[in-house]
């Protein structure tokens, strides 16, 4: 009997913890307090600050790190390093965190949705392509579900229409892209540190770049408009000065994000690992779709892992109830993370939002279940239990 109906659940036991920590942030946070040294670096990073920049940038394939308070202030930031502003169009997709969209409309500028793939639930090139005006300044690809829109495609597009190309990678800590780590494929990269992320202080973000010219600019932005020790106003242009705020980092964050940097690519193999091994096994069972990894993704992890539910395999149960069994036996699923942007963000700014159509993003809606990062730390048994207990539901449908 399903657990649902008062059957014994398939899974009892419990999922892994996050975050993860050891000794090493307990020691690393006493640290700084007895350093005295808590807050943001003023005309320069501070000291945990900087050590961090430097070795997130560098494992990201990166020569400068800045960083800030969350993900949202890193696209903001980044956008504004780039100039963009009122008049101007920027391009994301309508799978996403609500940040991508509302980054863009903080700056200014009007924001074009755009559908996703319907097998990778990321960015569509063709409709990237097909909205590009003489007005469009910015593409933000996102790495969504532990996957990515055709890169190669993206940096090309972005190259012969001379537009910035910032990658959203706060669900994308470690991936590589043909062996080269996301973040340094286009301008900039942004990464996110809230407490569900695959690296995490509670709250934090960075963006990483090669670009000198937008590291400057960036530290400046989120630095209340001061420049770099040793460097010149002239350097960064007078017009990207004026617009100051107060973005900082504390040195506790950085402190713990220099020991969560230790753990990312151990975390990240065992979750592709799992990952990859669930997908095999639900592509077996009728009526389950894997959400595709891309075959350039050469390192990767899902934020959340998603999959496809069609109910005609299912007798008919619909997605909620499938989703409620689901969690019932024991298993952490949810649907959809959020709603597509064009269906939360139109509200507030109709008139700064192009809209387009999204048969993709609207019908994933209504057809995806999703599990959280954490689950995939476990084993292969674990991942055994999530398919034993689809199965049973399958097997069990008429009881729902
Ligand atoms: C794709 C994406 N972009 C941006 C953000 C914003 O990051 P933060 O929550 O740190 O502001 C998130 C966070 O959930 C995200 O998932």
């Amino acid at each position: 009997m399903l657990a649902i109906k008062g059957g014994e659940p398939v899974r009892k036991k419990e999922w892994p913890q996050w975050p993860v920590f050891d000794e090493r942030e307990i020691k690393i946070l006493e640290e700084v307090v007895k350093s005295r040294s808590w807050g943001g670096g003023l005309s320069d990073s501070g000291p945990w600050e900087a050590k961090f920049e430097e070795a997130f940038a560098k494992r990201h394939g990166c020569r400068y790190g800045i960083t800030v308070t969350s993900g949202t202030t890193a696209l903001f930031v980044s956008l504004l390093a780039a100039g963009i502003g009122p008049g101007d169009e920027v391009i994301a997709p309508a799978l996403t965190f609500w940040a991508t969209g509302s980054a863009v409309l903080m700056t200014g500028a009007t924001l074009v949705i755009v559908d996703v793939d319907p097998d990778t639930y990321c960015m569509d090139v063709n409709e990237v392509e097909r909205n590009i005006t003489e007005k469009t300044k910015a593409i933000i690809p996102v790495y969504n579900y532990g996957t990515s829109p055709d890169m190669d495609a993206l940096v090309k597009l972005a190259e012969e229409h001379n537009l910035v190309l910032i990658e959203d990678c706060a669900r994308a800590h470690g991936f590589e892209w043909r062996g080269k780590p996301v973040g340094s494929l286009g301008d900039m990269g942004c990464f996110s540190f809230q407490e569900g992320k695959f690296m995490t202080a509670g709250e934090g973000g960075i963006i990483i770049t090669n670009n000198e010219l937008y590291a400057e600019r960036c530290f400046s932005i989120k630095n209340c408009g001061r420049i770099r020790r040793g460097r010149d106003i002239s350097e960064i242009g007078i017009d990207y000065w004026w617009n100051w705020f107060n973005f900082r980092m504390t040195q506790f964050q950085a402190a713990i994000l220099l020991v969560q940097l230790e753990r990312l690519d151990e975390q990240l193999k065992i979750r592709q690992e799992n990952s990859e091994y669930l997908s095999k096994r639900l592509q077996e069972i009728d009526g389950i779709t894997p959400i595709k990894v891309r075959k350039e993704l050469t390192k990767h992890q899902p934020w959340p892992y998603a999959f496809k539910y069609d109910p005609k395999s299912f007798k008919g149960v619909p997605l909620h109830r499938f989703i409620e069994a689901l969690r019932a036996e024991g298993i952490p699923a949810s649907g959809l993370d959020h709603p597509p942007l064009n269906m939360t963000l139109t509200a507030r700014y109709p008139s700064r939002i192009k809209r387009t159509k999204y048969p993709v993003a609207e019908r994933a809606m209504r057809e995806t279940v999703t599990l959280p990062q954490w689950v995939f730390l476990g084993t292969k048994e674990d991942m055994d239990d999530i398919v034993e207990a689809i199965l049973k539901i399958q097997k069990h449908a008429d009881e729902l």
